[in-house]
Formats: structure tokens, C-alpha cells, sequence
């Protein structure tokens, strides 16, 4: 039984509005690798500007296409994690509540929360890298390079942020506005270094929220947190939810 600050069981339970904004620490348990985590983080191995910009798949659109594809794989054979259900769960106590992650692996959704927003988009969708539309069938048999769009050729692509784009409208907005109103705002597994992401929990302190950290790790932002629980996610979490609502 982790021991929580009584006025932190408190502020979950009287919130209005609860926010979450999660990073990939929230699946490592689930077997999903993080980013920036040394030797482990996918960063550490690969250059992200060789893999995860528009100008290294316009370089190389198969290395690109090819990395994504067995991230995809992967993705799709692991299973959502105790923080996951927890955030599920935790949803249903809420009056107000939005999730917003940074994670593609599409696990928050198959873990039963409803109300999330991608705000770097998902690994399990590929869409047009022209037109930008979503594709969900695509001939796999051109191996030397990636599939190409059904309707009008260009390469196929994932439905990813890389970086030097532009987050989805709809899903910054969301997720804005959720950090201006919330009570609450818990950060779990994220290093809160990839900005617009990390300028959420800013907006929430400075809107005076209760901020809430879950990370085995200090990160930037643990000094300006009214709480920093450190654990994995997939222990902390759930011992959350369930001494605030037993
Ligand atoms: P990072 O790899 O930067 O940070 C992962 C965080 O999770 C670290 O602070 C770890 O300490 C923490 N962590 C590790 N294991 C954990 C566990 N079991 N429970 C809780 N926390 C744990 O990943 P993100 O912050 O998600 O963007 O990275 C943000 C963005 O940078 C990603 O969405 C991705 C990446 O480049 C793009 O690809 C555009």
C-alpha cells in the first residue's frame, strides 16, 4: 500500500475536471520501448532525424517506411499495462476528463478510455504523405520501396508526428483547453521535453491546477509539481486510483 497525501486523495476527489497527459514511460511495462531513456530509449539506438522527419523520409522513404512498419508490428502484439486500466478507471470517476498522450501505440484506447486525444498521432493508422487522407488497405507486394496510395500514388505513410510538423488541430485544441480548466493534471511517463506537449502542464500551473507528477525519474518539471510520485507508472497508478476511490 503506497502512502498518498491525504490532500492529494482530496483534490482527485473533488476535481471537476481531471486532465492526463501521458509519454511513452506509461507503456515501457506494457514492453513498448521509451525514447530518451539511456540505452533503452529508441533515441539511444536510432537518430530521430534520420527516421522521424519529413526530410529523412523524403531522403529515404523505405528506411523510414520499413522502421515504422515493424514498430507496428510490435505494437500490435503487447497488451495495455495496469496504468493503462488504471487511467481507464479513473475516467469513470471524473465529472470532467480528457487524456491527452503523446504515445501512437493506440493502448490508452484499447484499454477502455474514451476520451483521448492523439497528440502525435498512431502508429496503427498509415495515411497519404500528399494528400494526408487515411488509407486502410495497401498493396504490400513493391518491396523496394514504400506502398503507395491507392488513389493517387504518392507513398504511403504513418499517421505520426515527426518532428518540424505541425501538431493535429483538433487534438492540440483539445488538450489546451483541458490544461486551462483542470483541477487536476496528472503527467505520468513522459520526460516533458518535446514541446507543444510539454507546455501543457506549464499552462496548468500557471492556471493554478494541481499537478501531479508519475515518473521513477526526475525530470524538468518535478521541481514546480505539487506532487511527484516516483514509481513505474503500472505500480503507482492503479495504488492511486484505488486509495482515492477504495
Ligand atoms: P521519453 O522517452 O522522453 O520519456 C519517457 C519518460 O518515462 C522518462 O521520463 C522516464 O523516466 C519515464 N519512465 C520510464 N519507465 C517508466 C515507467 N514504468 N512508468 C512511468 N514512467 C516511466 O518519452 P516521451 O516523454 O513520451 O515524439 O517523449 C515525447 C516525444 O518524444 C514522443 O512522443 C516522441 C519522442 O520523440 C515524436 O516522435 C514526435
Amino acid at each position: 500500500m503506497i502512502p498518498f497525501a491525504p490532500p492529494l486523495l482530496a483534490a482527485l476527489r473533488s476535481a471537476r475536471m481531471i486532465a492526463v497527459l501521458t509519454g511513452a514511460g506509461v507503456s515501457a511495462e506494457s514492453g513498448v520501448p521509451t525514447f530518451r531513456d539511456a540505452q533503452t530509449g529508441l533515441w539511444a539506438r536510432f537518430d530521430p532525424r534520420e527516421l522521424a522527419t519529413p526530410e529523412a523520409f523524403a531522403r529515404n522513404p523505405k528506411l523510414v517506411w520499413d522502421w515504422y512498419a515493424e514498430r507496428r508490428a510490435k505494437v500490435a502484439a503487447v497488451k495495455p499495462n495496469p496504468a493503462h486500466y488504471a487511467l481507464a478507471a479513473l475516467e469513470t470517476h471524473a465529472p470532467q476528463f480528457l487524456l491527452a498522450t503523446q504515445n501512437v501505440d493506440g493502448l490508452h484506447q484499447r484499454a477502455g478510455s474514451a476520451n483521448v486525444v492523439e497528440l502525435h498521432g498512431s502508429i496503427t493508422r498509415v495515411k497519404c504523405s500528399r494528400e494526408g487522407s487515411l488509407v486502410e488497405h495497401w498493396n504490400d507486394a513493391a518491396n523496394d520501396e514504400p506502398p503507395r496510395c491507392p488513389s493517387c500514388g504518392a507513398y504511403l505513410r504513418p499517421d505520426v508526428v515527426w518532428f518540424n510538423e505541425l501538431l493535429p488541430h483538433a487534438a492540440q485544441t483539445a488538450a489546451d483547453s483541458a490544461a486551462r480548466r483542470c483541477d487536476v493534471l496528472l503527467v505520468a511517463g513522459t520526460s516533458a521535453e518535446v514541446y507543444p506537449a510539454a507546455a501543457l502542464p506549464e499552462v496548468a500551473l500557471r492556471r493554478g491546477a494541481c499537478v501531479v507528477e508519475v515518473n521513477p525519474n526526475e525530470t524538468q518539471l518535478s521541481a514546480d509539481v505539487a506532487y511527484a510520485l516516483r514509481g513505474p507508472a503500472g505500480v503507482v497508478l492503479p495504488a492511486l486510483v484505488a486509495a482515492a476511490w477504495p
